[in-house]
């Protein structure tokens, strides 16, 4: 290190205090001098591709394509997914995968084709292999969704990992979405990304790429069809996305392009075809069904780091109280510990939590505990003492433990990747729920390592498990969070079987889903952290991840009281609402911002509330059918260009339409509308789509619109479901899907369905069953009959 990066690493750690500066220096040269000396250095390279076609070997689901270089495995899986994998590699193991790789479709098989060419034709797809190992995915009809053109490795010399390149082109009309969360999104422009979970180090803005939680899944919509392509390769890699172009006249498409480069890990891949339901259903048969959140997570919630206090949380509850709003939750951050050490209490400002928890619980308040991975490496430590004697350590290549240098100083990191140190880790939950804690809230788990200069993670030479295989950080680090939330959830099913597990995580990887949700991290306060923040949930959502949500007012410095409304104002609207912020940021409860900021927010509260019973069976539905709660406008209609280009409004289930304020000085705003009627929830006045209207967006709301014919369940003022039904336009039927409470456990309630139609002036709703329709169980509101 020379001193220009001296002095710009003691700047990148501000005003922490000399001794923590010189420890993040010494973890940073700690890093350097790991990886120097455990990871083979870059020699000569030989770059190999799949040469020509040799012959094939028919198997189930499609067969084996062998290729002077190479061969190419493919299989068509039940579900309508295909895999395939170069160089030998199978779908497993994966820690993508739910469970076992789906079975093989029988009736897809493997098939000469043209210019000796080869052909898997199945049910919902066709891939054609060229002789050279170009690889195609075709609409059954024919049309070409993706290209692959033949890949290329580069292998080291001396032997050791070899790195590879998969270039591939798109439909000229189609547009990129996905890649995990991402600020910049959801439509992901021409750019390269990169797949490496990273803590930016700083609140973060819709420049910012890589953060903390990336997967190597891409949705392309096109005319032709949508399809989900996942690599399932854990290692560091980019993705440079270009969007094509359509000729106009008689002028020649341009086709988009994707080239994915890996620094390692087999390349292999899955693709699902279909409709952008059809697609997530795939894939979460593949991936695993997300978690149905406890429906008090489905509430409003509220942190902060640097509470300080049981009295200063009592005091915040009792504020919402006063003032009469609802609060579901109250999470602790890493002030409540005894010197940041995870699975303590300060006893001095927390004497009596448990006391605490159960106090807050009798009004309806659960609480949440931050965690975090890195346990503080001194003997005397009880998580430290306990660790060490299962060996729960991630050590390096000489069998030294890793440290690094995290909160509670410095730090060494459970190896999640072991099945013996998650089931240590998960057993360790027992601690919190004696505490009263009643959800989790994962952290730092990239993992984390502050470092004054390079990168702040653990060094790519750290020896990791994997499952037994064995390998090193440069294939464990995406799954680290992954792991983690892995043995969280599957400690608290042992430890609380009863009651659903309320887990979620900074960072994570494809699957994080069956273990719980995510948040959008330290969002940068600002309006362009505002619109970043809309871009991650929606973005997650389409790679499988349906339940996060933004730190409502930005994490770092103060919102104005304009920014901090509209932040609230989105938030109410999104699977995971919460207010939360940087110690060193101004407060972010309702009441700080101004009277007219708090009458506000109140109404966004109690509507969030009224809509609990729709977002609960939002969660359900996410759960059998991996559909997001929160959906582009496109969702239903991807054919729709004008559509796929809108970034600024989302589609609440089927229900709703939701057009957040994200600029400021704003009360008015454009929204593009999908084909259909639509209602202004808040003025009744109806609008016919496809097209764009304005509407107007004062202050006191953002503009909610809902679907004509739409049926959904919301908490009536007795506290009992209602259905609230939006009469379908003349001459056209509505319905909707209803899946009621049955509390946190494990019960599987069943999905009701409606169905609304028009008869003159009334609007009728029916209850249908296995035996015909009945009136429904529940009362019901019709709005919206009046309009024209
Ligand atoms: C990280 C988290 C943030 C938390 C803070 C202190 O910055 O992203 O949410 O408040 O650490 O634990």
């Amino acid at each position: 290190m020379n001193g220009r990066d001296l002095v710009r690493s003691m700047k990148a750690v501000g005003s922490a205090g000399a001794a923590q500066r010189l420890r993040t220096v010494r973890a940073a040269w700690r890093t350097r001098r790991a990886d120097a000396a455990g990871l083979p250095a870059r020699g000569a390279e030989r770059a190999r591709v799949p040469g020509p076609v040799q012959d094939v070997e028919p198997g189930p689901g499609g067969g084996v394509v062998r290729f002077s270089r190479s061969e190419l495995r493919i299989t068509v899986a039940v579900n309508g997914a295909v895999f395939w994998g170069w160089d030998g590699a199978g779908p497993e193991p994966s820690y993508a995968l739910a469970g076992r790789s789906p079975e093989p479709d029988p009736r897809a098989v493997l098939e000469p084709d043209k210019d000796g060419g080869w052909r898997v034709v199945a049910e919902r797809a066709t891939v054609v292999v060229s002789r050279h190992g170009a690889v195609e995915v075709q609409t059954p009809g024919g049309v070409t969704l993706r290209r692959d053109l033949p890949p290329r490795w580069w292998e080291p010399v001396d032997g050791g990992t070899a790195r590879w390149m998969q270039r591939s082109e798109v439909a000229a009309d189609a547009r990129f979405f996905g890649l995990g969360g991402r600020a910049s999104g959801p439509r992901l422009r021409d750019g390269t990304y990169r797949l490496w979970n990273t803590d930016p180090g700083h609140a973060f803005g819709p420049g910012d790429d890589p953060l903390y939680l990336t997967m190597p899944v891409q949705l392309v919509v096109a005319d032709a069809a949508t399809h989900l392509v996942f690599h399932d390769t854990t290692w560091d890699g980019t993705v440079t996305l270009r969007e094509g172009e359509e000729g106009a006249g008689s002028g020649h498409d341009r086709p988009g392009t994707s080239e994915l480069r890996m620094s390692g890990g087999p390349l292999r891949c899955w693709v699902m075809v279909g409709t952008p339901a059809r697609v997530l259903l795939a894939w979460a048969s593949l991936t695993g069904a997300p978690a149905l959140p406890p429906a008090w997570a489905l509430g409003y919630q509220h942190a902060r780091w640097g509470f300080g206090s049981e009295q200063e949380v009592r005091r915040i509850v009792a504020g919402y109280q006063e003032r009469d709003l609802p609060l579901d939750a109250v999470h602790l951050d890493i002030d409540h510990y005894d010197e940041h050490q995870v699975f303590t209490v300060d006893h001095d400002r927390f004497p009596k939590l448990p006391q605490l928890a159960e106090d807050l619980r009798r009004d309806g308040v659960r609480l949440v505990s931050i965690l975090d991975p890195a346990v503080r490496a001194e003997p005397g430590n009880a998580v430290y003492d306990a660790g060490t004697v299962v060996d729960a350590f991630v050590r390096d290549g000489a069998g030294q433990l890793v440290r690094g240098e995290v909160w509670p100083g410095e730090s060494v990191f459970p190896d999640f990747t072991h099945a013996r140190v998650r089931k240590w880790w998960g057993g360790l939950y027992e601690e919190r729920l004696g505490q009263g804690f009643a959800g989790f809230w994962h952290d730092m788990n990239e993992p984390t390592s502050f470092a004054a200069f390079g990168e702040s993670t653990l060094p790519r030479s750290a020896r990791h498990a994997l499952e037994g295989r064995g390998g090193d950080h440069r294939e464990a680090h995406n799954v680290y969070g992954l792991c983690m939330a892995r043995a969280a959830y599957e400690g608290l099913r042992e430890l609380a079987p009863r009651e659903r597990p309320f887990v979620f995580s900074r960072s994570g990887w494809a699957g994080l889903q069956r273990y719980g949700g995510t948040w959008s991290g330290d969002v940068a306060t600002g309006w362009p952290g505002l619109r970043a923040s809309l871009s991650l949930v929606m973005g997650l959502g389409l790679c499988g991840v349906p339940y996060s949500g933004p730190d409502v007012g930005g994490f770092d410095g103060r919102p104005s009281p304009e920014l901090y409304l509209r932040w609230f104002q989105l938030g109410a609207y999104l699977p995971l609402f919460r207010t939360h912020a940087s110690l060193r940021a101004g407060r972010r409860e309702p009441w700080e911002f101004g009277p007219e900021v708090l009458e506000h927010a109140r109404v966004a509260l109690a509507e969030r509330r009224r809509l609990l019973p729709y977002f609960m069976t939002l969660a359900h539905l996410a759960r059998r059918t991996g559909t997001p709660y929160v959906r582009p406008l496109w969702w239903g209609i991807p054919e729709d260009r004008a559509l796929r280009d809108c970034e600024d409004a989302f589609l609440l289930g089927d229900c709703l339409l939701v057009a957040p304020v994200l600029d400021p000085g704003a009360d008015r705003r454009a929204v593009q509308l999908p084909r259909g009627r639509w209602y202004d929830t808040a003025t009744g006045r109806a609008y016919d789509g496809p097209g764009q209207i304005l509407v107007d967006a004062p202050l006191s709301r953002i503009p909610v619109l809902a679907r004509a014919g739409a049926v959904l369940p919301v908490r009536g003022e007795d506290g009992g479901l209602e259905l609230e039904v939006w009469a379908p336009a003349r001459g056209r039927t509505g319905g909707g899907l209803v899946v009621p409470d049955a509390g946190d456990g494990w019960e599987e309630p069943e999905i009701e369905r409606y169905v609304a139609r028009r008869q003159g002036q009334k609007v009728v709703v029916e209850r249908e069953g296995e035996d015909g329709v009945s009136a429904p169980p529940h009362p019901v509101r019709v709005r919206g009959v009046e309009e024209r």
